[in-house]
């Protein structure tokens, strides 16, 4: 699982990727050793269509931004001020570069999970590192509840090969939650607090 390690030391392969959701187009550099490289995540794309922009507001977090396209599709699409998190040294250089290529303003932060994370988020959104392991993906979906606002929502997709469905479950537990899309076995979720 090299992308979601420490991986400056691989040999780098930069290529620009063109993007486009709905109205939103951006050019985004990707290298090896980050998620997707080749281009945009069918997952990504299924939950980028499918959140509503009009529930996109104030602070927003992109936990696991790989290369950003979350974060700067919604830095794009809306005035919110974004933030986007990695663990990967690699993935936060290119979401750095990325943003500056696109003329966006956003703060990226290097960050295991919610680590160097001190404030708190209208909308949390993630695509998360289900080859990490159910602990890092529990703890990046689990864990939005401390740094939600009250009325906070939390964006996830999750294919159903990789436990969408007791995922669901155990969100319930501790969330309102529903399931916003369902495509080819990807489910966007959100969920709010009780
Ligand atoms: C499924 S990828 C999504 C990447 C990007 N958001 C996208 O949609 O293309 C999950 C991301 O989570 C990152 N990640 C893995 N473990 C993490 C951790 N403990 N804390 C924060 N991010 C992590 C990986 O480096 C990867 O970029």
């Amino acid at each position: 699982m090299p992308q979601y390690f420490d991986n400056v030391s691989l040999p780098s392969e930069v290529q620009k990727l063109s993007i486009h959701i709905g109205e939103v187009s951006l050019e985004l550099y990707s290298d090896r050793g980050v998620f997707s490289k080749n281009k945009l995540d069918f997952g990504t794309r299924v939950l980028l269509e499918h959140i509503p922009l009009s529930e996109i507001h104030g602070k927003v977090l992109d936990v696991g931004c790989g290369y950003g396209p979350i974060g700067l599709y919604f830095a794009k699409a809306t005035d919110c001020e974004v933030t986007m998190c990695d663990v990967n040294k690699r993935a936060i250089h290119l979401a750095k570069r990325n943003a500056k290529e696109n003329r966006l303003s956003v703060s990226v932060i290097e960050s295991n999970c919610y680590e160097a994370i001190s404030s708190v988020y209208d909308v949390i959104v993630t695509n998360p590192p289900i080859r990490a392991g159910k602990k890092v993906v529990y703890e990046i979906l689990m864990g939005a509840r401390e740094h939600l606002t009250k009325e906070g929502c939390l964006f996830c997709v999750i294919h159903k090969d990789q436990g969408a469905k007791s995922t669901i479950s155990d969100l319930e537990k501790v969330y309102n939650v529903s399931v916003l899309e369902k495509n080819k076995g990807f489910f966007v979720i959100k969920c709010t607090n009780r």
